[in-house]
């Protein structure tokens, strides 16, 4: 069997690393073919999860860089064609909902191609946010959905796909922190950062709705009064820097950082009083690790966080800040039972479902 395995963004390396090393095991035979289509590409962004996750460097590079949804989603295609046409794989596998995700699914199925999509069925209900499209087209024209959680079940019927292309599998994403909780259970990056563990909040921030516009600068205002109360940690998304920059943003009392690489990141994580997030990967990993996320969006794509007891919505309100210490101060310290199947095992039963065919 031809596997290419197309990605391109940090979310989606974390996601695929583990799909790529269970089927390298599971199919030594096949041919498995990596191609990078460079969304994301700055050292920090890219190189770093290639090293940590221990993703065999790419066959392909696409080196499409940034650019309007169109601009890059339109150079994928044009870059990705040819090297489909070379390899002729039996399938493309193709992780989340980034622009990279769009532009590979509608590349393949028009040389009928067939493809499967890992982590399939999260739905916001939200038109407006670019994921919510490239989520949509994704499952509508992958062979082998991939499901990361059961609600994924009842919003892929209620758009009529049918459930033999359906497989539960559990969440990737968990399979590869499992895979390095040993490494970033003793990674003390909250030392290295000079915060103590339990005591400070983690904040990373980078949509277009929260970072593009007039939020910003109120959200970075709300988070200096926060960092008055307790230490306020940010890596900063490369996207997020470039619009603090332009609105010369003042940032008073916040520990600002690069973006960092996966170990670090999850040691901050596992070791944070509360992490305040809208990103849609870390809202899951708090929820595995216990950890209380506030999520500054107006909704979610994975309400199976919130139904866990760790998330809570916050609206994409940055004034709703202020409530954080409060809602920390009522909360009863816990770690829920991991919903269904993120278990650290989710990669294993894609590499059986693919082989079984
Ligand atoms: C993309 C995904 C988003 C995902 C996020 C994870 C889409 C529509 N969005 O958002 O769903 O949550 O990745 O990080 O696909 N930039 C750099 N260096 C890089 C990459 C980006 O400087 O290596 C800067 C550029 O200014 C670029 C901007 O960040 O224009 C945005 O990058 P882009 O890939 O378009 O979207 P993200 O915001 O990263």
């Amino acid at each position: 069997m031809r596997i290419v395995y197309v990605i391109g963004t940090r979310p989606n390396f974390v996601k695929t690393a583990p799909v790529i090393a269970a089927l390298r095991k599971r199919l030594p035979d096949g041919r498995h073919t990596i191609v990078h289509t460079g969304q994301h590409y700055d050292r920090a962004m890219s190189e770093v999860f290639f090293e940590e996750l221990g993703v065999p460097a790419p066959d392909y590079m696409l080196e499409v860089g940034s650019g309007s949804h169109a601009v890059q989603t339109a150079r994928t295609m044009e870059r990705l064609e040819p090297v489909l046409e070379e390899e002729r794989p039996d399938l493309v596998m193709v992780p989340g909902d980034v622009n990279s995700t769009l532009a590979a699914v509608l590349t393949a199925i028009k040389m009928q191609i067939p493809v499967a999509h890992i982590e399939s069925g999260l739905r916001s209900f939200d038109r407006t946010m670019p994921e919510e499209i490239n989520r949509i087209v994704a499952d509508e024209f992958s062979e082998r959905l991939f499901l990361h959680s059961e609600e994924a079940i009842a919003n892929l019927r209620a758009e009529g796909i049918a459930k033999e292309r359906m497989h539960f599998v559990g969440n990737t994403m968990i399979d590869t922190l499992v895979a390095l909780e040993e490494r970033f259970r003793v990674a003390d990056s909250a030392a290295k950062l000079g915060v103590e563990a339990g005591d400070y909040v983690l904040v990373t921030l980078h949509r277009p709705a929260l970072v593009d516009g007039e939020l910003l600068p109120e959200t970075v205002h709300r988070l200096a009064q926060l960092a008055r109360e307790m230490p306020v940690v940010f890596p900063v998304h490369p996207r997020t820097r470039k619009m603090m920059e332009a609105v010369e943003s003042e940032h008073p009392g916040l520990l600002l950082s690069e973006p960092l690489g996966y170990v670090d990141f999850l040691s901050l994580i596992a070791d944070a009083g509360a992490v305040l997030t809208d990103s849609g990967g870390i809202q899951e990993e708090t929820t595995y690790l216990g950890i209380p996320c506030f999520t500054l969006r107006a909704n979610t794509e994975r309400p199976v966080t919130i139904r866990a007891g760790t998330n809570t919505l916050l609206g994409l309100d940055p004034a709703a800040i202020a409530r954080i210490p409060a809602a920390l101060a009522k909360r009863p310290a816990q770690r829920p039972e991991p919903p269904p199947f993120w278990d650290g095992r989710a990669s294993e039963r894609i590499a059986e479902t693919i082989a079984a065919l």
